[in-house]
C-alpha cells in the first residue's frame, strides 16, 4: 500500500506527463505555423508518449489501491522564438521531468516500497533516452540551415508511436 506522500507525489505526476503533452502540443501547432509539418509531426507523436506515461502513472497508483486525482493544467507558452528556441526549451522541460522521477524515487526508497522503485525504473531509463534525443535534435537545429533543415523536417516526420509492452 502506498503512503499519502508517495501517493500525492505520483498524482502530482499524473499532471506533469499531461502537462508535457499539452506543452508538446503547443510546440507542435508552433511548428506547424512555421510550415515545419516533420517537427510540428514530432511533437505531436511526443504528446502521445507523454500521455502513455500519464496512463502507466495513473494505472500504476490505482493498481497499488490508491486513489487518483485528476488536477487542473496551467497554459503552456505558445510563442517562441524559433525552432532552437522550442528545442531549448522542451529539453530544459525534460531536465525538470527526470528531477520529478528522481524525486519520486528517493521518496520511495527512504520508504522501502519497492514495488514503486520497480515501476519507477522504467521512466529513469525513459527520461535519460528522451533528455538524449531532444539534445541530439536541438544540436542538429542548432547548426542546420536551409537545405539541411528542410531533411531533418522530412526526418522527423516518419516518427511513429506503439505503446511498449510492459510487463
Ligand atoms: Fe514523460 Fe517526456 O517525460
Amino acid at each position: 500500500m502506498l503512503s499519502k506522500n508517495l501517493t500525492e507525489e505520483l498524482n502530482l505526476q499524473v499532471k506533469y506527463e499531461l502537462y508535457s503533452a499539452h506543452l508538446y502540443l503547443a510546440m507542435s501547432a508552433y511548428c506547424t505555423d512555421l510550415q515545419m509539418d516533420g517537427f510540428a509531426h514530432w511533437f505531436k507523436i511526443q504528446a502521445e508518449e507523454e500521455k502513455f506515461h500519464a496512463m502507466r502513472f495513473f494505472d500504476f497508483i490505482a493498481d497499488m489501491g490508491g486513489r487518483v486525482t485528476m488536477m487542473a493544467l496551467e497554459e503552456p507558452a505558445n510563442e517562441y522564438d524559433s525552432l532552437a528556441d522550442v528545442f531549448e526549451k522542451s529539453l530544459h522541460h525534460e531536465q525538470f521531468v527526470s528531477a520529478r522521477i528522481y524525486h519520486l524515487m528517493n521518496i520511495a526508497q527512504t520508504e522501502k516500497e519497492h514495488a514503486t522503485i520497480s515501476f519507477l525504473n522504467w521512466f529513469v531509463d525513459e527520461q535519460r533516452e528522451e533528455e538524449k534525443s531532444f539534445g541530439h535534435i536541438l544540436q542538429q537545429v542548432k547548426r542546420f540551415g536551409g537545405e539541411a533543415l528542410y531533411h531533418l523536417d522530412k526526418e522527423l516526420s516518419t516518427r511513429t508511436f506503439t505503446p511498449p509492452v510492459i510487463n
